[in-house]
């Protein structure tokens, strides 16, 4: 293999500049040439292709999104569109791929691979949704968005005794959730993968007002539902003040993490590793912190679950 390319898709995560970072330098310490394909698969479709030199990712390590843009492309889910995408490479003489990105850039890896061009994922999505790794790039980053937003939400939820609910991303997945919700002593936290009842919620909230707790904090994933409608629903039926914070897109920005940043390495170096040893369709990840890889059918077959012994704790430290 003489020739790469790489490209992000989906939506954005902090770390992602880090693994373009490394998988173009780690490429050309092996004497191999890259490619950036910039906005995902759509500029795969379109031609917007360009050879990435040393220098092309200087200064990038720090900085959040991706240099390469992304897109969310309706068209590479067809075949038409997986055909087109083919010819691209096929045009450029590449003839591997490092996809970036969540289990939507995932499947399309997967269709690349199924037509014989090979391809390899490495996870980044700020939602840690993906099977096969314990962290996903982006993931540390946002955790640390959401935390230092909650603890100023704390600051005037205590000056005016009140109730918040904030609501997180995470897409089908309670992990930004249940981790911020831990790490900021969160009252209630409520994931997609745990039924709620809005009177255990009542109850919990009411019982601590009785012993002269003066404001709370519940999380919401998005995946639950709306935080508004939760906090509406909250403030009628136990008439406590109740305010809501939607944190949306600001969790997806940054700086990435001391963390995001050396696991986006660590990830794009293993990627290229595996595209030289004649790898594919398989994804990078880390468990219990040693690098791994995997089919990507079977880790999109798989799906992602929430650590149930983090949530049983959580429970048991927000009595
Ligand atoms: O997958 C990352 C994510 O930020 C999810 O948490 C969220 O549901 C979604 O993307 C939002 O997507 P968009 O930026 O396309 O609105």
């Amino acid at each position: 293999m003489k020739r790469i390319g790489v490209l992000t898709s989906g939506g954005d995560a902090p770390g992602m500049n880090a693994a373009i970072r490394a998988v173009v330098r780690k490429a050309i310490y092996h004497d191999i040439e890259v490619y950036g394909i910039y906005q995902g698969y759509q500029g795969l479709i379109s031609g917007h292709i360009e050879k990435l030199e040393l220098g092309s990712v200087g200064d990038i390590i720090h900085r959040g999104g991706t240099m390469l843009q992304s897109a969310r492309c309706e068209e590479f889910k067809t075949l038409e569109g997986q055909k087109k995408g083919i010819e691209q490479l096929n045009k450029f003489g590449i003839e591997g791929l490092v996809v970036i990105g969540g289990d939507g850039s995932f499947m399309g890896a997967q269709k690349l691979t199924e037509h014989g061009f090979p391809t390899i994922g490495v996870p980044g999505t700020i939602d840690n949704d993906i099977s096969g790794t314990d962290y996903t790039i982006g993931f540390d980053t946002a955790l640390n968005t959401v935390i230092n937003a909650i603890d100023k939400i704390r600051d005037t939820a205590t000056s005016h005794e009140r109730t918040y609910v904030v609501e997180v991303m995470g897409r089908d997945a309670g992990d930004l959730a249940l981790w911020s919700g831990l790490a900021d002593g969160a009252e209630t936290i409520l994931v997609p993968e745990v039924d709620y009842n809005m009177e255990d919620v009542v109850n919990r909230l009411k019982r601590g007002a009785e012993r002269g707790k003066k404001h709370s904090i519940i999380i919401v994933a998005e995946g639950v539902g709306s935080g508004v409608d939760i906090g509406r629903d909250i403030e009628e039926k136990t008439s406590f003040e109740t305010r809501v914070t939607v944190l949306g897109h600001i969790q997806r920005g940054g700086s990435p993490t001391a963390s995001d940043r050396v696991l986006a390495s660590r990830l794009g170096a293993k990627a290229v590793e595996l595209l030289l040893s004649g790898e594919e369709g398989k994804m990078v990840g880390i468990e219990k912190n040693a690098l791994v890889s995997h089919d990507i059918s079977d880790a999109l077959s798989r799906g992602h679950s929430i650590d149930e012994e983090m949530y049983r704790l959580s429970q048991e430290l927000s009595i």
